[in-house]
């Protein structure tokens, strides 16, 4: 019956966790999957987000369905997080926020809407990306290609180049953007580079889709959503997928948002409803535990400071992980210029190191990197950052 069924080989991030879980070495660090863990390498519970679980657990509570499109109080804040609370098109109504089972449920839900009314459309990633954005576009249908954008010969963005290739697209081709963080390579635009992408997103009529993970985690809650404020500033089409995984430290909780900035409101309210059926279609309605906690923390002044400090630690947390790590690998290999580790932003760097690197970092010291040579920093901490620099020194040399 099922003979022609196709072997899954695994996916390249989920699947490695699943071979550092079975490494019985104790020394072992993962700086796979993109998950924040703190100085002692645990998963933090924010105090933000244990004060509204707190307090939500004092009552007995039901547990309705929640409306296809999500919790209105969450959708609210998602809005203000993006875009500012006070941006034209928040006030306009001009804006359709769904909730959504995390980052990729938003991607799945806002690429099978533009494939069903844009049937002609194709999408282009960056290259390289997360692996998973080409899946899901594929998997809605797309035809999926590559746009340039890092250069590893400089270990920045081959801006010219990209912007030469946006310039041969015809309307409607959906180009998938890192607002911040860029996942995997670290390396983000400038904000007067972005302002040259988003003029050629215009003239060429493209639909910019942007994938913001790590808000917070670059330089600030504001300036990460640059690219997102100055792209509904211009009235362009504009698909924004979120997710409070990273920020939130909620990752089971599957917290999302897709966002769709429109020309008018009465457009919005078309999208919207197409939104609620893609949803209806296909998973009927999100989660309610982690709509409630995030919209708690994010419309409570008090616990909404509290938490952007408390990103701000993570990202103050990340930031001196990579200063470390640039300052062993410096000292042991002092004719290799290492500071490529400070300059990139987020929770990844690109490390430049091979497959064959990666595979003996894993072997040899139990240290799990992508195979692209991608690293999440956030798994590095005091007690094994040392221990990654000599491991990086013993596959560099
Ligand atoms: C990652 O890139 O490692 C994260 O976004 C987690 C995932 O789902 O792949």
């Amino acid at each position: 019956m099922y003979q022609h069924v196709e072997f899954y080989p695994g996916d390249p991030i989920l699947s490695l966790v699943e071979v550092y879980n079975n490494d019985a070495r104790p020394g072992k660090v993962n700086l796979s999957i993109g998950i924040y863990f703190d100085d002692e390498g645990k998963m933090p519970v924010l105090q933000s987000v244990r004060q509204a679980e707190v307090k939500r657990a004092a009552k007995p509570r039901t547990s309705p369905y929640l409306p296809m499109e999500g919790l209105a109080a969450y959708r609210e804040a998602v809005q203000h997080l993006l875009f500012g609370k006070d941006h034209a098109a928040v006030k306009e109504k001009r804006i359709a926020t769904i909730q959504t089972l995390g980052g990729s449920g938003a991607l799945k839900i806002g690429a099978d809407f533009i494939h069903r009314w844009f049937p002609e459309a194709k999408a282009y990633v960056s290259g390289p990306t997360w692996e998973n954005h080409k899946s899901i576009f594929e998997g809605a249908g797309f035809e999926v290609g590559t746009y340039p954008y890092y250069d590893p010969a400089t270990i920045g963005v081959k801006f010219d180049e990209m912007v030469a290739f946006f310039e041969t697209l015809p309307p409607n081709s959906v180009l998938i953007l890192h607002p911040c963080c860029q996942n995997p390579t670290g390396v983000d635009m400038t904000e007067a580079q972005w302002d040259k992408v988003l003029d050629v997103i215009q003239a060429r009529g493209l639909i910019a889709f942007m994938d913001i993970a790590y808000q917070g985690f670059g330089e600030d809650l504001d300036s990460d959503a640059y690219a997102i404020r100055k792209a509904a500033d211009m009235s362009l089409p504009l698909f924004v997928s979120n997710s409070f995984s990273k920020n939130l430290s909620l990752y089971g909780e599957r917290v999302g948002g897709l966002s769709v900035v429109c020309p008018t409101q009465e457009e919005a309210e078309l999208v919207f409803g197409q939104l609620k059926f893609t949803v209806r279609r296909i998973y009927s309605s999100p989660a309610t535990h982690g709509a409630y906690i995030a919209a708690d923390v994010m419309n409570t002044p008090e616990w909404f400071a509290l938490w952007q400090s408390e990103v701000y630690g993570m990202r103050d947390r990340i930031r001196a992980m990579r200063q470390r790590l640039y300052e062993v690998l410096s000292a042991k290999i002092p004719d290799k210029d290492f500071s490529y580790f400070i300059k990139q932003r987020g929770m990844f760097s690109y490390t430049g190191l091979t497959e064959a690197q990666v595979t003996r970092l894993r072997e040899e010291f139990g240290v799990y990197l992508l195979a692209s040579g991608r690293m999440c920093v956030a798994g590095l901490n005091p007690s094994n950052v040392e221990y990654v620099a000599d491991a990086f020194a013993g596959v560099l040399k």
